[in-house]
């Protein structure tokens, strides 16, 4: 059995997903649920499921403490399901290929520093772009520039909003996400 542990910020619709993917699977599942916001919805969601969590400071990320923390874990794969922190380098030096994160665009665009949730949605919507979608990437020290391993679009031709737009890449990360993961953990891709 392999451990998947996840760092969120937010709601954590995409945790959840994963957590439930994973609860009847003999090939992984989600032992640890990592957030830097104590009021971060992802905390009640994991405790529903009886994952253990841990709240962190960006202190006690930066200095090795959430590194120990996680060893005791045995993670064999760190996901970053909508963690809006940079990534530590001795967390990604600890794990190498084993770190990745979803990016609600087509990455190289709209990504980047400040580039999260509603402003990527709201750019894309202002530059009138026809799809957007969702990028799967391995996590190393600069903001959305790791290695692509994931990405599928999507027409958004019909969105009037940057709401609707988010709406279905949501759909589309709760849809993929969990399988990627599995495949990654599987060895069918890299
Ligand atoms: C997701 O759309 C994810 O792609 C995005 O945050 C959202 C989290 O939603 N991540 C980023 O923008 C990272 N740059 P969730 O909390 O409902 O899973």
């Amino acid at each position: 059995m392999k451990n998947i542990v996840i760092f969120a910020s937010g709601s954590g619709s995409n945790a959840e997903k994963i957590i439930s993917y994973f609860l009847h699977s003999s090939t992984a599942k989600v032992v640890l649920v990592l957030s830097n916001n104590e009021k971060a919805g992802v905390l009640a969601k994991a405790e529903a499921h009886n994952v253990p969590t841990l709240v962190f400071t960006k202190e006690q990320l930066n200095s090795g403490f959430v590194l120990r923390h996680l060893q005791a874990f045995n993670p064999h794969l760190i996901v970053l399901a909508g963690f809006l922190q940079k990534f530590p380098g001795d967390i990604i030096a600890a794990y190498p290929h084993k770190v990745i994160n979803i990016h609600p665009a087509l990455l190289p665009k709209y990504g980047g520093k400040g580039m999260y949730g509603a402003h990527v949605h709201r750019a894309v919507h202002e530059n009138g772009d026809k799809e957007s979608g969702i990028t799967i990437h391995y996590v190393n020290d600069n903001y959305d520039e790791g290695n692509v391993i994931f990405q599928k679009a999507v027409s958004i031709e019909e969105c009037l909003s940057p709401d609707e737009v988010a709406l279905k890449v949501l759909e589309l990360e709760h849809e993929h996400f969990p399988k990627v993961i599995e495949e990654l953990i599987n060895g069918k891709i890299d």
